[in-house]
């Protein structure tokens, strides 16, 4: 049950439809997207600090905040550059993403609305802008493509954990989680 952040990534991206086309309108945006990552970031950090359960992780160690303000305007970026063209580095990073937030115990129910926060902030600022339709599409798209890596790490990671402590095998971990799904 071990992920290949490079064969997820295909699949997303085929998924989603993140097609060349979606591409080529990041990259040419890519100035854009550095230049309103920072209003991004308060946007973002503004609505996680609203719920007591995120703030209180945010703020759990000194410096957290101020750390991930950069590593969200880094992160934004990234979605508009690609870093090697939505590749191999692009897929690993945004596992080893995944990976920190299922480390912290950042699950499911706090990503998905962090996330909508991102796209609707980031087309409405496109809007004012007066950039196409195209644009927010496309950053819709790959922001779905992150996001799914999230999610996935979280059960990558549970499957993962409860497999090495008992030695069951996949097969029968995912029948009990059938008939465990099947009784609720
Ligand atoms: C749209 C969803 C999210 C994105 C794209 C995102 C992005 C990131 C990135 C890029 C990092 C840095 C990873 C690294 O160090 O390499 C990070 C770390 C972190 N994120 Fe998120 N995040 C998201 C949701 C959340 C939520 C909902 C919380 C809840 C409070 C959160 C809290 C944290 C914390 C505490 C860290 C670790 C900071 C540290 O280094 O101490 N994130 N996130």
């Amino acid at each position: 049950m071990s992920l290949e952040p490079k064969e997820f990534m295909s699949k997303m991206v085929s998924r989603i439809g993140f097609t060349a086309a979606d591409r080529q309108v990041l990259q040419a945006a890519a100035g854009w997207g550095l230049e309103i990552a920072p209003e991004m970031a308060d946007y973002f950090y503004e609505y996680l600090g609203r719920d007591a359960e995120m703030n209180a992780i945010l703020n759990e160690s000194e410096g957290r905040i101020h750390r991930l303000r950069e590593t969200f305007v880094a992160w934004f970026h990234e979605m508009f550059t690609g870093m090697d063209d939505w590749g191999d580095a692009y897929a690993e990073r945004r596992w080893r993403i995944g990976l920190i937030h299922v480390r912290i115990g950042i699950g499911p129910q706090h990503v998905v609305p962090a996330m909508a926060v991102v796209v609707h902030e980031a087309g409405k600022r496109a809007q004012v802008d007066g950039k196409n339709e195209q644009l927010r599409e496309a950053l819709a798209k790959i922001c779905m493509v992150d996001l799914a890596f999230i999610e996935q790490a979280y059960i990558e990671v549970s499957s993962a954990a409860v497999l090495k402590e008992t030695g069951w095998s996949e097969g029968l971990f995912r029948r009990l989680v059938k008939t465990g799904a099947a009784a609720m």
